[in-house]
């Protein structure tokens, strides 16, 4: 199985791929990392870890749907399996969708469809629930819909803070994302 991992941020999600695929727990093939702007730790630890990277700079475009066709195009130059939202904080159009359909799999902390967005953390607290978790899914065109593979729900401690509950769903988050990738992996 060849996986092609897109990352805004630090990819804290990613490494713990990276991890289980260098420990022989996790049997894919990384064929690339790609984000939509330049210098993120997700990116660097990427080329530490040896693995291709690319960027498709979001500013760089006059337009979304040329970025989109892009990242699109990009993305498809590895003929990927699976492509992985790990903490890819754009949406897609509906055409990169369809390129790569039941192929997008997000994840997302919380528990979809509940708080959905960039802000599933701090709306969950700003809500008041007492618990939230973590969601990995096949996303289509919308903002974190789809069909949901596996969540893990987190209780929001007294005291918590946005980064503090946030912290513990990614522990979550890492252990569900591999999980799903190793059962994909092993049905392929
Ligand atoms: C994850 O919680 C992801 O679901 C969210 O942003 C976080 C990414 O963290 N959208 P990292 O870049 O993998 O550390």
């Amino acid at each position: 199985m060849r996986i092609v991992v897109l990352v805004s941020g630090t990819g804290s999600n990613l490494q713990s791929v990276i991890d289980a695929v260098k420990g022989g727990e996790l049997d894919l093939d990384i064929a690339a990392v790609g984000a939509d702007r330049e210098g993120t730790y997700g990116l660097e630890r990427s080329s530490e870890a040896g693995l291709e990277t690319f960027v498709v700079n979001f500013n760089s475009f006059p337009t979304r749907d040329e970025w989109d066709a892009a990242l699109t195009a990009r993305v498809e130059s590895y003929a990927p399996d699976v492509v992985v939202s790990s903490g890819f904080m754009r949406i897609v159009s509906a055409d990169f969708i369809a390129a790569f359909d039941g192929k997008y799999l997000n994840t997302h902390p919380a528990l979809l469809p509940a708080f959905p967005g960039a802000h599933g953390v701090r709306d969950a607290m700003a809500y008041g629930v007492k618990v939230t978790g973590c969601t990995v899914h096949w996303a289509d065109a919308g903002v974190d819909t789809g069909p949901i593979i596996a969540q893990e729900a987190v209780a929001i401690e007294p005291g918590d803070t946005e980064e503090s509950l946030h912290e513990r769903i990614k522990i979550a988050e890492r252990r569900l994302l591999v999980n799903t990738l190793a059962a994909l992996a092993a049905a392929s």
